[in-house]
């Protein structure tokens, strides 16, 4: 076991009406509320009008069309500046992982003096944020019980995690019922992002048998409810269950005491959708067996052996160059029978730019000092495996 110091102050309030608890969660923080939302997905299945109804009591300002893979100068400096005008008190978010993390920066953004950017990209350390609350619509992110956003600046092509312990949401509600209407791809896309957190934190040099646990069963658990929810998108059980597997899937609680793996995939995958728009978890599943592939070697060889016979039920009398190809294309198989698109020339990236992704993720991800270290030339291969 690694030193750590762990900590979630974040509520969850999980169950069927569970959105009733809302104004009551709200009370204490204030009566100024800026209600966040993306396209009219919340609209749709008549989350609006419900949180409207709840909030008659408090003063509600609205910022809406948040964008998938949130945008800094359109969605988040709007946020601040609503806030700011309007003296907010509160930040309600309502949708999925990228309402949340627009709403996290904009939380941040709204009590700093100067450009919220230096914020994000930590040339300056935030003192303080607005409280957040969230009423989640799409299991996947985790966004709902971690301290993390991730913002995309188009002009530079740059995505960036920022995370900051002033960010954990108050209080998540969760609700399987709102997540019923998620389609099938982006419920694939979803879990596909929550076992590929799962692989970022169980793929590392110290590990417990504790936290391997954890991580095995979580990662269990998410396979069998998605192929559940794709199946049956109103099965209550199966979205509830999957619901709590993405929550604490990039909560940190399911490794706890390992040592750090660098995020890899996310580190490479933060890149596709900044330069390209992609769907998050389609770029993750792409990536994550190509990258298996880059770092196989005798050093990473027992996380490999490991995974595969408790996830897979791979045999584990094979020899263990076995064990870990089949691990390698078993894990192929899963996102392919999501029916994930496996390749980047299907969500529209070709050859043209892979040299310059690689060479920014190589500046900007640190992925030379990962578990598994990736070098520029390493990236690239990846990314050219995965075309
Ligand atoms: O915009 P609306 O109309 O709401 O539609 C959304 C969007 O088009 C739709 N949707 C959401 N809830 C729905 C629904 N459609 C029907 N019914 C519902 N109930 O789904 C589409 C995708 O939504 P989005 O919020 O973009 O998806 P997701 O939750 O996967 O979030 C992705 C973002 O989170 C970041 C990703 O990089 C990406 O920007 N991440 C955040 C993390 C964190 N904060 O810890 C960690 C992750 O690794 C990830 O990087
Ligand atoms: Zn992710």
């Amino acid at each position: 076991m690694k030193d750590f110091t762990y900590c979630t102050p974040t509520k969850l309030i999980f169950g069927k009406d569970s959105i009733n608890k809302l104004p009551g969660v709200l009370r204490p923080l204030g009566k100024r509320v800026l209600l966040t939302y993306g396209g009219n997905s919340i609209k749709r299945i008549g989350l609006y009008d419900e949180v409207k109804r709840l909030l008659k009591d408090f003063e509600v300002y609205e910022l809406g069309n948040i964008e998938p893979n949130p945008k800094y100068t359109t969605s988040v400096l709007g946020g601040v500046r609503i806030c700011k005008e309007h003296d907010i008190d509160v930040v309600l978010a309502v949708g999925g992982g990228s309402v949340l993390d627009c709403s996290k920066a904009i939380c941040a953004g709204a009590l700093y003096d100067g450009e919220p950017w230096d914020l994000i990209t930590y040339k300056v350390k935030a003192k303080k944020a607005l409280p957040l609350v969230d009423v989640l619509t799409l299991a996947a992110t985790g966004s709902e019980y971690d301290s993390g956003c991730v913002i995309s600046r188009t002009e530079t092509n740059d995505k960036v995690g920022y995370i900051d312990e002033l960010l954990f949401p108050v209080a998540s509600i969760l609700d399987p019922c709102y997540t019923f209407s998620v389609p099938k791809k982006h419920t694939a896309a979803g879990a596909a992002d929550a076992i590929n957190h799962i692989i970022e934190q169980y793929f590392c040099k110290e590990h417990s048998s504790l936290a391997d646990g954890m991580c095995e069963a979580a990662i269990k658990s998410l396979i069998k409810c998605a192929e559940i929810c794709l199946r049956e998108p109103e099965n209550y059980e199966a979205r509830g269950e999957f619901m709590v597997d993405c929550s604490l899937a990039c909560n940190k609680i399911l490794s706890i005491g390992n040592s750090p793996s660098g995020w890899p995939c996310h580190g490479i995958e933060h890149a596709l959708s900044a330069y390209y728009d992609i769907t998050h978890g389609e770029g993750l599943a792409i990536i994550t067996p190509r990258w298996m592939r880059k770092i196989l070697n005798e050093n990473t060889l027992e996380r490999f052996v490991s995974f595969g016979t408790h996830i897979f039920g791979i045999d584990s009398t094979l020899p263990e160059a076995e064990i870990a190809e089949k691990t390698i294309e078993e894990t192929y198989k899963l996102f392919e029978s999501f029916k994930i698109p496996m390749h980047l020339r299907e969500v529209g990236i070709d050859e043209k730019r892979l040299g310059e992704m690689a060479h920014h993720i190589a500046v900007n991800e640190g992925l030379d000092r990962a578990w598994a270290p990736l070098s520029e030339k390493d990236i690239l291969e990846i990314l050219e495996a995965s075309l």
